[in-house]
């Protein structure tokens, strides 16, 4: 048996509910294996950037035929928590800001990406182009991201957004009700790597990255209230 991460040491995720965590994992773990099963992938390979304390590598970990399960993060201790508590066939690191993995080129079959854009903020495209150099040809990329719907559907009150409100450009921008946007960046504060909530246009989203790795699909508010891109690196001719 492995613990489950106290809520402080998961992001949050799920509040006191630890059963609605590990569920909600496993869940992300099933539609990440049918979404490569439905484009024929096989997946051998997994590497979740961003992974938290593990909330979808754990399933990987115990519950699939995945043979290797790698998971970065830009927190240390995410990575300390993983390394001291779930399995040892996790291979876990961290990973800076800058778009460099410690992963070999053309060795991984999926890439996850679990709100994760949605708080990077700068080298969007590299972070892209770095996920196309570790993906095997055929590998698929599934990314979640928050869209021009979320934004429009903000409403005051919100639970997700109660550290934004009180953001006076967050607030600006609110009341301008601009509905037009590429990329929409807010920043809590400025000396940290983390701590910013990013927006995309679906469309604009297709073109940037779409130059970088073939668009499969859009997923609207599929993962956590958030759409999913999928994304595959070009199959060798
Ligand atoms: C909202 S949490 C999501 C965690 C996890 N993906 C999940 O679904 O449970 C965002 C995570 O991304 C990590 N993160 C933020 N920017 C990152 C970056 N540039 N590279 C890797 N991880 C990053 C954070 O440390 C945090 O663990």
């Amino acid at each position: 048996m492995y613990p489950l991460p106290v809520t402080s040491d998961r992001e949050g995720y799920h509040g006191s509910n630890h059963f609605k965590y590990w569920a909600s994992g496993l869940r992300d773990m099933h539609r990440l294996l049918q979404c490569a099963n439905s484009y024929g992938v096989e997946v051998n390979v997994f590497l979740d950037i961003g992974c938290a304390s593990g909330r979808v590598l754990r399933h990987f970990a115990i519950n699939s035929h995945v043979q290797r399960v790698m998971g970065c993060d830009i927190n240390s201790r995410h990575v300390d928590w993983i390394m001291t508590h779930l399995p040892k066939n996790i291979e876990a690191f961290q990973n800076t800001s800058i778009p460099t993995l410690q992963v070999e080129d053309s060795s991984v079959d999926l890439v996850s990406c679990f709100s994760v854009f949605t708080h990077v903020e700068n080298f969007d495209s590299a972070w892209i182009m770095e996920i196309k150099r570790v993906l095997r040809p055929g590998g698929i990329a599934w990314i979640t991201f928050l869209s021009e719907r979320h934004w429009i559907g903000i409403k005051d009150g919100m639970p997700r957004y109660r550290n934004w409100y009180g953001h006076p450009e967050f607030a600006a921008r609110r009341r301008e009700g601009q509905r037009q946007f590429n990329r929409l960046v807010f920043r809590q504060r400025s000396d940290r790597s983390y701590s910013s909530i990013v927006f995309y246009n679906t469309e604009f989203l297709r073109c940037r990255w779409g130059r970088i790795l073939d668009v499969l699909e859009v997923r609207p508010t599929f993962s956590a209230a958030q759409d999913v891109l999928v994304m595959q690196k070009t199959r060798s001719p």
